[in-house]
């Protein structure tokens, strides 16, 4: 069978699943509208634009995530917490996509294994808050939900839910795949000038000396390797990349969903990996029901309060034929949590025997706030998470298959710690995030080395 074939067979498609059936039930998180005619004119405007992805990049997707979960490739999911509308810039964009293939040159070449890129970006414009009203000086207006929903700035008429706002982050997410595909078909990936990738403000990095080892190694290896084969190594000039997103705002996600031709079931075209957050992956609710009837491949993030139980029942839900690929979790504890939790859910899943794929989001449950009031999180809490979940997944017999990260390309000061050693008065030097610290640029790649010395503790010690 050639991997698409695989892909094709038959899934059960349930027929009592509409793109709108998720609207019979409660659905967290999502803000009221109140012009009921403008969010109508909203949607059929975008249910008639042209996706952002196709389906048989998300079949594609869907085997790679297929060969993650069975040990043969790695995930690397990582942008920003929330895209901006503003932010939406050639340099922003190719900074992220600079780093992300820096890590991923770092675990290929540590891991031994491909690795499977996922930016979160072109799409990631809506958040869950804990708080559906924000109150300063005593005015109450709703809370910033991302820039699809409304602006940041504390004003009433800014804050107020605007459907147009869909429309403008379809066109942004468009903007941003089509650079990302022209600089991925122009060569910007090509292995053979991983220099292209260098960020100027890194010279004088204190990791500069174990990237560049490990760049020369593997320009060594490319050019042993066209030296014996006699010829250039095509698949070396462009590495593949998938887009994926919190598949919050539902009202956008179903106007964005479709048949295809030749391919059965419905499709979520605006990304090819959508995800449910945490606040909003009860079984029973409307983003579970939503998630139930798309074929894409998705994933569900599962905090320190999830119960094995409820993992099950999603299982059920969410993937009924026990599709290869379809179905990830995605644990995001905190590092004083994950080995009181993650071992529970771990053995359930493992007794159980359907396949998922694991991946640690070692950010979320690492969120704190400083005496100066910055909202940061610290590396060594980011890195033990990380470490931690290699070792109980290898205690509990299963597989981490990937990284779930917020980072960013540029030389911003929003997590402590780290190679350069952040503190919090640093963080008042370049604090951009309106929503969660990211990552910046040198604290990813000492992430993805971290991810290289346990990987390889771990499989010198067997
Ligand atoms: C996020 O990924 O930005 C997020 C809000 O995560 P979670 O749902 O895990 O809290
Ligand atoms: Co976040």
């Amino acid at each position: 069978m050639t991997p698409v074939d695989r892909n094709l067979r038959a899934v059960t498609a349930a027929d009592d699943w509409t793109a709108s059936s998720w609207r019979a039930r409660t659905a967290l998180q999502l803000p009221r509208y109140p012009d009921q005619a403008a969010l109508e004119g909203a949607l059929r405007e975008l249910r008639a634009l042209p996706p952002l992805v196709t389906s048989w990049e998300i079949l594609a997707l869907k085997q790679q995530l297929a060969e993650a979960q069975e040990g043969r490739r790695f995930v690397l999911q990582g942008g920003d917490c929330a895209e901006s509308f503003d932010a939406c810039s050639s340099e922003l964009i190719s900074n992220r996509l600079k780093v992300l293939l820096q890590m991923s040159l770092v675990l290929v070449h540590g891991l031994r294994k491909p690795v499977v890129r996922v930016g979160r970006f072109a799409g990631q414009y809506a958040k869950p808050r804990s708080t559906d009203t924000e109150t300063i000086d005593g005015v109450t207006l709703p809370s910033y939900r991302g820039d699809m929903v409304n602006g940041a700035a504390f004003d009433a008429q800014v804050r107020t839910p605007d459907p147009r706002r869909m429309i403008k982050a379809h066109a942004r997410s468009a903007m941003t795949m089509n650079f990302v595909r022209a600089l991925i078909d122009g060569g910007f990936a090509d292995l053979h000038h991983p220099e292209y990738w260098d960020l100027n403000w890194v010279g004088h990095s204190p990791l500069a000396d174990e990237y560049r080892r490990m760049v020369d190694a593997i320009g060594d290896a490319v050019r042993f390797m066209e030296t014996l084969s006699g010829e250039e190594l095509h698949n070396l000039n462009r590495v593949d990349f998938y887009t994926s997103h919190e598949a919050l705002l539902l009202p956008y996600e179903e106007s964005m969903s479709r048949r295809v031709p030749r391919h059965q079931g419905w499709f979520n075209l605006s990304t090819h990996f959508p995800w449910i957050g945490m606040r909003t992956a009860a079984v029973d609710g409307a983003h579970v029901e939503y998630f139930r009837g798309i074929r894409n491949p998705i994933a569900v993030k599962v905090g320190p309060s999830a119960g094995a139980d409820q993992l099950l029942r999603l299982m059920d839900v969410l993937n009924p034929d026990d599709e290869p690929g379809r179905l990830t979790f995605i644990h995001r504890m905190g590092a004083a949590n994950i080995a009181d939790k993650l071992p529970a859910l771990l053995n359930a899943v493992r007794r159980d025997g359907r396949r998922v794929l694991w991946i640690c989001d070692p950010m979320h449950g690492n969120t704190e706030s400083t005496a100066n009031g910055y909202k940061t999180r610290r590396f060594d809490n980011i890195g033990s998470e990380l470490q931690q979940a290699f070792d109980l997944h290898a205690a509990a017999g299963t597989r981490l298959g990937g990284a779930h990260l917020e980072l960013t390309g540029e030389d911003v000061t929003e997590c402590l710690g780290g190679a350069r050693e952040l503190t919090e008065v640093d963080l008042e030097r370049a604090y951009h995030s309106t929503v969660d610290p990211r990552l910046n640029y040198e604290q990813a790649l000492e992430v993805a080395m971290l991810v290289v010395r346990k990987h390889s503790q771990l499989t010198s010690a067997v």
